[in-house]
């Protein structure tokens, strides 16, 4: 079902800095950036081959990332896989009797669909399945 790894998403308290980290010591440039209400996170994306390194900090005290850090503290959020269909990806999942965080596909950022699957049974990684492009609902 995966065909690629899409990103590695690593939860940040401050992007600023993130991005300088990778930028000084690994030479690390930014491809894209974006701000994603819905979820309360802004996003640095670094290219890296054909995958991304996300870079995620919370613009809210309420975003999801924002509990997550408080608690955990930084460090690898979740893991974002490519997938052909996320409807069909998703809808495999549920099938097979597991939970997931999204009942249906929704976008995501640099114009993707993407949906969630829950850590609980994912031995603790939270899995996003990323569809290229926003034609799936
Ligand atoms: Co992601």
């Amino acid at each position: 079902m995966f065909t690629e790894i899409d990103h590695v998403a690593i939860a940040v308290n401050d992007l600023e800095a993130a991005k300088r980290y990778y930028l000084e010591v690994f030479g690390a440039t930014v491809e894209h950036e974006e701000v994603i209400e819905s979820d309360g996170v802004a996003e640095a994306l670094i290219k890296v081959a054909d995958s991304y390194i996300q870079l995620l900090s919370p613009i809210s005290e309420d975003s999801p990332v924002a509990k997550y850090l408080a608690k955990r503290g930084e460090g690898l959020h979740h893991v974002g896989y490519r997938v052909a269909s996320c409807a069909d990806a998703l809808a495999a999942v549920a099938s097979k009797g597991y939970a997931t965080i999204d009942e249906k596909p929704r976008p995501g950022s640099r114009g993707t669909t993407v949906a969630f699957v829950h850590p609980k049974e994912a031995f603790g990684t939270l899995i996003e399945l990323v569809e290229e492009g926003s034609t799936s609902h």
